[in-house]
């Protein structure tokens, strides 16, 4: 068994942050993660990371913009912090090494973002993510810690509401493990690949939220799911919002600029779940253009002329490039939206602590809650960072003072027999099998637009795979790299996850945000201006609610 003070659960932007705080406050830190730090899923972010920087702009302005993408559901004491840690976070990062993309006068060069009063989001061309993670890691890289790299995380130990350690699987050595913590933080990112048509990458299973769930934690607001507008067809791959922000527009089959229907004032930089409904409207009524990989809408980037194109969004030239066949610098791009972001998570305050003591979340899989019901572009790469620093400061303050964790070989023994009772059956489902039907039925079913008839259908088909899931099957017997074994812990946490998400969703009966319920199309303020919580029991989440925090924002009807 290996101990440590502090156990940092991922390695993407916020779990690296978290390390690098926990670390500087003195603890003995590891970081544990399915993928090497770099190959996070931080590192897909393209489009930049928002800061009110210069006289131009205001802090309040940002505060504002939130507020209102929220659909008023984000709690405004968290994003009033949130906002004004803003500036000092990007400027930390480029003193630990991020090179941002420059104006003429060598300021940090802004674009605009949908739903943003002001261009405030500071990028690297279109690899902001990249960027950052690159800075961050050679940071990290200067400070002592230890690193278990391709390891799934399984389970987490929790006894009389404290947690105690991990479990996980090293796919190297071929074996599960106890690691012994006082403060665990769950930096595991998202979980969009509950979804088929996603921008997520294939890692993004949602393990640390599937287990926190498992152990007790409350999941806050699951059924709020951003769609991207601009997922490239076929692939899902992301079209950054920075591709609209530069100047790109959005056109229908009869060549109109549609978005002047649905956002007369700001046109396609309308916030994300404004301008998917938009397209998704259009394609429904016929507007849509129709090929071989479905129906789709145009982005336009050829007015923009070779030089920006080539200087801003080079990798997005080379993704459609590389899987579309075609050159954005002289040709339409085919989008349509997908799966991007999860505004649900592990519920926290505003030190990353959740309801079990010294277990901690941060980034995309934490929900704080600063996105409420639709979050803005360019505000989640600076969540990562802003709560990934507080989430290391709590652990790390909470390892200090706790006592010794209590593991017990039986704490193992109980996580690994059923497990190893997936390899050692004859036969049974297979997980690819369990996780395509899952994919499939959010898509169809829980998607941008629900409604009761459909949102019971998901659930009835959910719940029918994850009946099923018990007699999975791993076919692999190899001890080494079980990528099978892989697979079928990861469609375990997603099963979870996607029932969380279409429960919440069924039962919120009116329409807020990224949440679009076709037969209750109006914000109810009076019943549904609350958080929603689910709770992990035999029978299926269960669900309470909680109120949401206000400091000067009274709700009002969100218009762009
Ligand atoms: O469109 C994008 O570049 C995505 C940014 C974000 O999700 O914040």
């Amino acid at each position: 068994m290996q101990r440590h003070e502090v156990v940092v659960v991922g390695a993407g932007l916020a779990g690296q942050r978290a390390a690098l705080a926990a670390i500087q406050a003195g603890r003995d830190v590891a970081v544990v993660s399915k993928l090497h730090p770099l190959r996070s899923h931080s590192g897909a972010a393209q489009g930049g990371i928002n800061a009110a920087l210069g006289k131009e702009d205001s802090v309040d302005t940002h505060i504002y913009d939130t507020v209102k993408g929220s659909d008023y559901l984000g709690d405004q004491d968290a994003i009033e912090f949130f906002c004004r840690e803003a500036g000092p976070t990007v400027v930390e990062m480029e003193h630990f090494g991020t090179i941002f993309s420059r104006g003429d006068d060598g300021s940090l060069a802004r674009r605009a973002f949908g739903g943003a009063g002001f261009p405030r989001t500071i990028y690297a061309a279109d690899r902001t993510g990249l960027a950052l993670l690159q800075g961050l890691w050679e940071r990290l890289g200067t400070e002592r810690f230890t690193l278990y790299e391709e390891w799934d995380l399984t389970d987490l130990v929790v006894r009389d509401g404290r947690v105690h350690g991990i479990i996980a699987f090293d796919r190297k050595g071929g074996d599960f493990e106890e690691i012994a913590a006082k403060s665990v933080v769950l930096a595991t990112g998202p979980f969009g690949r509950v979804y088929g048509r996603t921008t997520n990458a294939h890692s993004c299973t949602g393990d640390g939220v599937a287990v926190a769930y498992a152990a007790g934690a409350y999941l806050k607001d699951m059924e709020f799911v951003q769609f991207h507008p601009t997922a490239l067809l076929e692939s899902g791959i992301l079209i950054t919002e920075g591709a609209r922000g530069e100047g790109g527009i959005l056109k229908n089959a009869a060549g109109e600029r549609f978005m002047s229907r649905y956002a007369p004032h700001v046109l396609d930089l309308a916030s994300r779940d404004v301008v998917s409904r938009a397209i998704v409207t259009e394609v429904a009524e016929g507007r849509g253009f129709d090929g071989p990989f479905g129906k789709y809408v145009h982005l336009e980037l050829m007015h923009l002329g070779k030089e920006k194109v080539m200087s801003r969004l080079q990798e997005i030239v080379d993704y459609c490039r590389n899987f579309a066949g075609i050159d954005p610098v002289t040709e339409p791009i085919p989008v349509y939206p997908g799966q991007h972001y999860m505004m649900g998570g592990i519920g926290t305050d505003i030190r990353g602590a959740t309801n079990i003591r010294g277990l901690f979340a941060a980034g995309e899989g934490a929900c704080v809650s600063i996105h409420g019901a639709n979050r803005l572009g360019g505000n989640s790469l600076l969540e990562t960072l802003v709560f990934g620093k507080e989430a290391g400061i709590a652990a790390a303050a909470h390892a200090e003072t706790a006592p010794k964790p209590e593991m017990h070989s039986a704490d193992l023994d109980a996580v690994v027999a059923p497990l190893r009772a997936w390899s050692n059956r004859k036969d049974g489902e297979d997980p690819t099998a369990l996780r395509e039907e899952m994919q499939t039925t959010m898509d169809r079913y829980v998607g941008i637009y629900r409604n009761e008839a459909d949102l019971l259908e998901g659930l009835k088909r959910i719940r029918a795979i994850k009946a099923r899931f018990p007699n999975v099957h791993v076919v692999d017997q190899s001890h080494v790299y079980n990528l099978n074994l892989t697979d079928a812990l990861e469609v375990g946490h997603m099963l979870e996850l996607a029932e969380t998400i279409v429960v919440g969703a069924y039962a919120r009966t009116e329409s807020r945000g990224a949440h679009a319920r076709t037969d209750y199309p109006k914000r109810d303020d009076a019943r549904w201006m609350r958080h929603t919580l689910a709770q992990k029991t035999p029978q299926g989440p269960s669900l309470s609610y909680s109120p949401v925090t206000y400091t000067r924002w009274e709700p009002k009807e969100r218009v762009y």
